[in-house]
Formats: C-alpha cells, sequence, structure tokens
C-alpha cells in the first residue's frame, strides 16, 4: 500500500517477544488434547484441612474448585468453571468468587449467584476431609 511505513523496529521486537506466549496459548488449547480449565472428573488432594478457617473458603485455581468452611466446620465444594461461558473463575473475595470474564458473583458457602450474568448456580462437587487434608470431585464411575 502506498505511503504505508515499513514496520519499525520497534514493532518487530514487538512481535518476536509475543511469539512464545503465542506458541504457549496454543498448546493449552489443543484440540483433543487435556483441557486446562475444567473442574475435577475424579477426587483430587487439595491440600491441608488447616487451611480454610470456619466462615472461610479458599481457590484452587490450578483444579478450578473452592472449597468453604461453615462455622460448625462442614465443608462444601464447588466447581469455579462460571456457569455463564464457562471462564474459570480466578477471583475469590472472602467468600465472594468473581468471574474475569463478564463479571458474575458467585457465594463460595452455597454456589449461588450473587450478580449476573450469570443466572445458573455453581456445580457441587464431593468433598471430604481425610486424614488432615481436602479431597474433592465425583467418585470415578465403575
Ligand atoms: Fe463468567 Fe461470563 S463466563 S461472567
Amino acid at each position: 500500500m502506498p505511503g504505508r511505513p515499513a514496520p519499525s523496529r520497534r514493532t518487530v521486537l514487538r512481535g518476536a517477544a509475543l511469539t512464545p506466549v503465542a506458541g504457549l496459548g496454543l498448546g493449552a488449547c489443543s484440540p483433543g488434547g487435556e483441557t486446562v480449565d475444567s473442574e475435577p472428573t475424579a477426587p483430587v488432594d487439595l491440600g491441608a484441612e488447616s487451611e480454610i478457617a470456619p466462615g472461610g473458603a479458599k481457590l484452587y485455581r490450578d483444579h478450578n474448585v473452592v472449597v468453604s468452611r461453615d462455622a460448625e466446620g462442614g465443608l462444601k465444594a464447588y466447581s469455579t468453571i462460571c456457569t455463564h461461558a464457562l471462564c474459570p473463575i480466578n477471583k475469590l473475595e472472602g467468600t465472594k468468587l468473581i468471574c474475569p470474564c463478564h463479571g458474575s458473583e458467585f457465594d463460595a458457602t452455597n454456589g449461588e449467584v450473587l450478580q449476573q450474568p450469570a443466572t445458573a448456580p455453581l456445580k457441587e462437587l464431593p468433598v471430604q476431609a481425610k486424614g488432615g487434608r481436602i479431597v474433592a470431585g465425583p467418585a470415578p464411575t465403575a
């Protein structure tokens, strides 16, 4: 195109710097490969039970699970895959989960929607304390 300047040195450098990031993104989403953005399909050991105080909650981003503990010590676990458009939720403030994609908010103690656009509650997952560890996720199907 006439008059269009050649790419500046800065543009070229920036393009080169972005390449590894783009490559990583493609790898994580390869078709047919295991997706990282899903809830557990089998029980997973999340960590020490003592990490969650009564009335508190903890977000396990690597597993897309949030676990909360009620005042009596009971545990609840929910998938943190947003029910609006399936983004993994990456933020927990107190017991409020906030989706980065469109701002939906959920209550980590019961999975209920606090703020739309999501309208469906988070999916509850089985959870138990085993030997001082928190284990959450559905039992394997026989
Ligand atoms: Fe979470 Fe849209 S995917 S608000």
